[in-house]
């Protein structure tokens, strides 16, 4: 099933994962899985959830097939759902979880340790590119650098809760 998004809609925190998984697709549901407990975990340790301050939401909406990366036409065809999920929750901080969310909102090719632990813009929105949790379930290392840019985007926007 399509997989918009959950959470609070007067969140001033986006963040955008890839697209959904098996698990998500199943419960309609963003971020239900493994890489969802962590992401959970690395939220709560700075009192937040995903129904209190947060919007979470994907760059793609529906399951690519095998959970493969999505395509680049994949993310361009869901790029419109997103910018207008921005535009009506006009968060104040978005923070791009992984390389397919930073280039669609980069609208650039990255690497994520090159873009990584400094602001972006996205529309005067500014943006934090930071390592997807799946990945950090398998680069445990990269673990210290992703919560360097949770607490960055915490001193750049303080989440009001
Ligand atoms: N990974 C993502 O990027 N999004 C989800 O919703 C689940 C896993």
């Amino acid at each position: 099933m399509a997989v918009p998004g959950i959470g609070d809609r007067n969140a001033d925190w986006l963040l955008v994962g890839e697209g959904p998984g098996a698990e998500e697709d199943r419960k309609g549901e963003p971020f239900v899985g493994q890489a969802g407990k962590l992401l959970d975990a690395m939220l709560g340790a700075i009192g937040l959830s995903r129904n209190k301050g947060i919007y979470i939401a994907n760059a793609v909406k529906c399951r690519p097939p095998g959970n493969r990366t999505p395509a680049s036409e994949e993310l361009a065809a869901c790029y419109p759902f997103l910018a207008r999920q921005i535009a009506l929750l006009q968060p104040k901080l978005i923070i791009a979880l992984g390389r397919p969310a930073a280039q669609v909102l980069l609208n650039r090719e990255i690497r994520i340790s090159a873009e990584r632990g400094v602001p972006h813009d996205y529309a005067g929105i500014p943006l934090i590119v930071t390592y997807h949790p799946a990945y950090l379930l398998r680069n445990q290392h990269d673990k210290a650098k992703a919560w360097a840019d949770l607490c960055l985007a915490r001193r750049l926007v303080p989440p009001q809760v």
